[in-house]
């Protein structure tokens, strides 16, 4: 059989390990799709630059089209980044029937069912396995692995360098801008690593989590998202001291017909599976109603770890190559998109409380949530160090998000609270 033709757009750190896993794993590659890879041309910003893999001269490109229009070019891998000039790219190759596999989360995130559309027109293939947690197969693990369940819900701690802050401040205590600088200097840290802290990275990857796990187009505008610039010290600590463990997670759940999707710093308990997975490692649980709970744990980042799975997603398309069924293997989303109202998303919260410390106050806090149907499961009440003002801590029973938000709104109004520091999602105490 003769060879299958490769055509790369980027050739940075992860192009560089595509390179590398194409050229060290030849004969498994082989083995497994009975012809050898060959890399026809990739294209570059910058021919003469020094680089960490060996590539001949020959082979790099300034201009796309010596890519994406390469007669002997099967598969065009995209690892370029960029969102709406690489988005043409991948049209174009697509329109010249070369079977696509990127990385891009933000692409996919945002035009992944047009590319989808224009993918199964051409008969062609359109893979983005490494676009969600780097070198763990999820996507795969979602749409075949578990195939034949209805998944209820998602977690997922799907950004390295938010869990790597929070890994450090928690147990070390180290200053947040101390950790970030670390994050960027090891390389997992976007290049504009606002994006990271603000939760926008995690959200274009929940967006592509739940859109297939629950077979729904979900656009990312669905998704709801707070960072983590707003934790404080003060908040690691009491989480701690409460038995929990606080970590950025992406959750998707859905009940009945309706989901919600969300990212934001939540509170595990520290038994949870997801509480262990520190560093700058990603983890995604998945509940499925006949399977249970899952965990797919592993690199989220780094350079070898995101080619395998984009060297995976090579081998798919060539086995069905080999099969003639490209382009078919995209099922368009089953259902309409039915998101939840704020009456219908429930959690617990943790909320810490600057009081007035003076009789009544107490009482007062606990009106505005009994009022609403909301009870305490934990609370703490200790004094500061500024005169007259207490500090209560309290983890609240499930409530709507609905009345919850009327709840932050009372508290602000009322006159014995000085401040609403801080508010936060509990998950996992037992209820998936
Ligand atoms: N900036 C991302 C992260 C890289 O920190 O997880 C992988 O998408």
């Amino acid at each position: 059989m003769k060879s299958i033709g490769v055509g790369i757009l980027g050739l940075g750190t992860v192009g560089s390990g595509v390179v590398k896993i194409i050229k060290n794993h030849q004969d498994k590659l082989m083995h497994q799709v009975g012809c050898p890879i060959e890399v026809k041309k990739i294209l570059v910003k910058n021919i003469t630059k020094e680089r960490d893999v060996e590539v001949s001269p020959n082979l790099l490109t300034t201009d796309v089209n010596e890519v994406i229009e390469h007669p002997e070019v099967d598969v065009v891998i995209e690892v370029m980044g960029g969102i709406e000039e690489t988005r043409s790219y991948i049209l174009a190759a697509l329109r010249n029937k070369k079977h696509v596999v990127t990385a891009n989360k933000d692409l996919v995130a945002v035009y992944g069912s047009e590319i989808h559309k224009l993918a199964s027109e051409n008969r062609c293939d359109f893979y983005y396995e490494a676009s969600v947690a780097g070198g763990i197969p999820i996507l795969r693990g979602l749409v075949d692995g578990l195939s034949s369940d209805k998944i209820t819900k998602l977690m997922g701690i799907v950004n390295g360098t938010t869990n790597f802050i929070l890994t450090k401040m928690s147990k070390n205590g180290s200053p947040y801008e101390e950790v970030l600088a670390e994050a960027q200097a090891l390389g997992f840290a976007e290049a504009d690593p606002t994006s990271d802290v603000e939760g926008l990275d995690a959200a274009r990857k929940m967006a592509i989590l739940a859109t297939l796990g629950f077979s729904m187009n979900i656009d990312l505008s669905d998704v709801t998202v707070k960072g983590i610039t707003q934790i404080t010290e003060e908040d690691l600590n009491y989480s701690k001291r409460l038995g929990y463990t606080m970590k950025l997670i992406g959750i998707a759940q859905q009940d009945g017909e309706k989901v919600e999707v969300s990212v934001q710093p939540t509170l595990l308990p520290d038994e949870h599976p997801l509480s262990s997975v520190n560093d700058e490692y990603n983890a995604v649980y998945v509940f499925g109603e006949a399977v249970g709970e899952t965990m797919f744990y592993g690199p989220g980042a780094g350079s070898l770890p995101t080619a395998t799975a984009i060297v995976s997603d090579l081998v798919a398309v060539m086995k069905n190559m080999r099969l003639g069924v490209n382009g078919q293997s995209s099922i368009s989303p089953q259902y309409e998109k039915s998101l939840k109202e704020h009456s219908d998303i429930f959690s617990k919260y943790f909320l810490r409380i600057h009081v007035k410390d003076q009789v009544g106050s107490f009482a007062k806090i606990t009106t505005i949530f009994s009022s609403h149907g909301v009870s305490f499961e934990k609370i703490l009440q200790l004094p500061l160090k500024e005169k007259d003002l207490a500090e209560i801590v309290v983890v609240t029973h499930r409530a709507s998000l609905q009345d919850y938000e009327e709840i932050l709104q009372h508290l602000s109004d009322s006159d014995v609270v000085a401040q609403v520091k801080s508010s936060y999602r509990v998950e996992g105490d037992g209820v998936q």
